[in-house]
């Protein structure tokens, strides 16, 4: 049987977290920015895609059926990990950073779904030319950032003061890098050789960059693994039993390179951290947890288990990639929390609520944010 750290254990750790907190008053976050793709997007890609595109699928029902009751451009049906913890942080969700009329002062969301953590002229260049051509990359995003920064504060002394008490999250985000080239034809062995490492650097980068503004709490997710993912499990279906752990069901060679590069990135931050001791930097684990629940799904009340969506077009795995979730032709289920995957590709409510807990309280975030 699998450790399960979160009923009891994780009720008690939390409560002493909380105390802890309220009585040795640090402070408090007062904004949160965030860098990333569909995990964290809160409406950009639909700001950004709808002059262009005839049908968003993510901006039509059932999306948001659980929580918002109606689509907010998030790729679930409720809440992401990113409005659990602005909920945590007494904090307004996040606006889309593209949002004309929106509030920054509270914090900005630049996640685009789809974004990569390589540029798309890194992409054109080299005829990767399954990169679909949103301009919303990392650097992309980090620009957005710079423009924003004048609305926000006027000074060096304001903003540092302001990014000071700020969170910042940068993730996840090279997961969409990895379909793409996936999806060309590239090999997961060379995936691991050739991007992983630019993908990785191009994250610390950005970490970096934000560290010299004065930022001094930075969270930096890893990936889920992504060969429990019903998109994948289709997309990448094979006659071979041995390619499936005999415990889960998901692909091997998928989580395989999920595990690598999060392995990489954290000995990346371990590095940051030491070159910066004086700033708080926080690696979040997504595949530990979403791979529990992968492990022991009706332990989590996920009793339609990890690696059947929600909301598709049928097929083992309820995803078919003509007709996905959004389409007239797919359908969602009655309840979505017993579902760990909402799309086939993006997680439930349910699933996320979890993951939030486990990265402001522990266990999953080393260390929690909300350990001071
Ligand atoms: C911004 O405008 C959109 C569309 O006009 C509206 O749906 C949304 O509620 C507005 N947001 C804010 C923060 O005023
Ligand atoms: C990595 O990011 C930097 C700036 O943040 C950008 O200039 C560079 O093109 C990126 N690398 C790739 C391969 O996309
Ligand atoms: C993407 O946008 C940036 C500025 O934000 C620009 O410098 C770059 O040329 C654009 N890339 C492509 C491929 O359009
Ligand atoms: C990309 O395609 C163009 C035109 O087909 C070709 O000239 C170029 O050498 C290719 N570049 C790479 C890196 O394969
Ligand atoms: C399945 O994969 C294993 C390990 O790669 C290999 O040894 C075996 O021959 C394969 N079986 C079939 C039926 O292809
Ligand atoms: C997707 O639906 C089409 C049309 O019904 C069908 O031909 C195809 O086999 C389905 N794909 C999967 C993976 O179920
Ligand atoms: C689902 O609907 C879409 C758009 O209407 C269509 O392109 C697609 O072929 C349909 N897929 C299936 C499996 O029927």
């Amino acid at each position: 049987m699998a450790f399960s750290p979160f009923p009891l254990f994780s009720f008690l750790f939390r409560l002493s977290t909380i105390i802890l907190a309220a009585f040795t008053g640090k402070p408090k976050y007062t904004s949160v920015f965030l860098f990333g793709n569909s995990y964290a997007d809160t409406g950009n890609y639909v700001i950004l895609e709808s002059p262009v595109l005839s049908v968003i699928t993510i901006d039509q029902p059932p999306y948001g059926m659980t929580f918002f009751h109606h689509p907010t451009g998030r790729c679930s049906d409720g809440r992401l990990v990113i409005d659990f913890i602005c909920e945590a942080l007494g904090l307004p969700f996040l606006p889309p950073s593209l949002a004309h009329n929106a509030s920054f002062s509270k914090g900005a969301n630049f996640a685009v779904t789809g974004a990569t953590a390589l540029d798309l002229a890194f992409y054109e260049a080299n005829n990767i030319t399954t990169v679909p051509p949103v301009n919303s990359s990392l650097s992309v995003q980090l620009g957005w950032f710079d423009a924003l920064k004048p609305s926000l504060c006027s000074t060096a002394r304001q903003c540092k003061e302001l990014f000071k008490n700020a969170l910042f999250i940068v993730g996840e985000i090279g997961g969409d890098d990895i379909i793409y080239l996936a999806a060309y034809g590239v090999s997961l062995e060379e995936i691991k050789e050739t991007y992983v490492p630019k993908i990785v650097k191009n994250i610390s980068m950005a970490v970096e960059k934000l560290i010299n503004e004065g930022v001094r709490t930075v969270v930096v997710p890893g990936d889920i693994p992504t060969g429990c993912t019903p998109a994948k499990l289709t997309l990448y279906a094979s006659p071979n039993k041995t390619d499936y752990d005999p415990r889960t069901g998901c692909l091997e060679n998928f989580n395989h390179l999920s595990k690598y590069r999060n392995t990489k990135l954290r000995v990346e931050v371990e590095g940051l951290r030491r070159k910066y001791s004086h700033v708080r930097i926080i690696y979040a684990d997504y595949y530990t947890p979403v791979n529990q629940f992968a492990t022991e799904p009706a332990h989590f009340g996920f009793s339609n288990g990890a690696i059947t969506a929600c909301c598709g077009g049928g097929g083992p795995y309820n995803f078919n990639a003509s007709a996905v979730c959004g389409l007239p032709n797919a359908t969602a289920c009655k309840d979505p929390s017993t579902y760990v995957s909402w799309d086939g590709v993006h997680l439930t409510e349910a699933t996320n609520r979890y993951i939030a807990t486990s990265w402001l309280y522990g266990p999953y975030a080393h260390p929690p944010i909300l350990s001071y």
